[in-house]
């Protein structure tokens, strides 16, 4: 499948997404059990993975979101700027940050610069995916659903020259 000036192929279902999340939805679950989570998914990639997540989440919780911005086209600029702000108030919530993707770490660790400035009571983050190999930073990711390889990948959320968002299958750069 082409999108802008690149091939790509299927690399996952949507069955096989949902049912990581779901999984994870339920593992954050038992760990919240009496609290009320603000959940806050980070723009725009997450849309998709909120949305099946909090289908899926059996307990009372919040819903906010930020949005950050880093990547243009492949690669990461390096710059990670705040767009918009969760505009409710954090002090002594239990946050857990929803993101699409963890690659370098550069965005999510912006994201505990946002909130360590704030009197919170809890801090995890739960990615739909992970790039275990691109990973450097030191914080422990509290919750992924699904590792992938080192490679880019559209769909489900994510995009390529914001392109390939609304795809319900997850796909994978081709090589040559
Ligand atoms: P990081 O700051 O390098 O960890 O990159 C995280 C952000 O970059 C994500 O929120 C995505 O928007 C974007 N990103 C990283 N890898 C991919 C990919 O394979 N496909 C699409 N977007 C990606
Ligand atoms: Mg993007």
């Amino acid at each position: 499948m082409r999108i802008a000036d690149l091939e790509f192929e299927p690399f996952l279902d949507q069955s096989e997404i949902e049912s990581a999340i779901e999984r994870v939805a339920k593992e954050v679950a038992d760990d919240y059990l009496n609290k009320t989570p603000l959940f806050v998914g980070v723009l725009n990639g997450s849309f998709r993975f909120v949305s099946e997540f909090i289908k899926h989440y059996p307990q009372s919780c919040e819903v906010s979101f930020v949005k950050l911005s880093s990547y243009q086209g492949l690669s990461s600029t390096g710059i990670v700027e705040t767009l918009l702000d969760v505009s409710e108030s954090v002090e002594g919530r239990d946050i857990v940050v929803l993101e699409d993707i963890i690659d370098s770490g550069r965005t999510l660790q912006e994201l505990i610069h946002l909130f360590s400035a704030q009197n919170i009571s809890s801090f995890a983050i739960a990615t739909l995916f992970f790039k275990p190999s691109k990973y450097k930073k030191e914080y422990q990711i509290n919750y992924k659903a699904i590792d992938l390889p080192d490679e880019f990948v559209v769909g489900y959320g994510l995009d390529y020259k914001e392109k390939g968002r609304e795809l319900n299958d997850l796909y994978i750069l081709k090589n040559s």
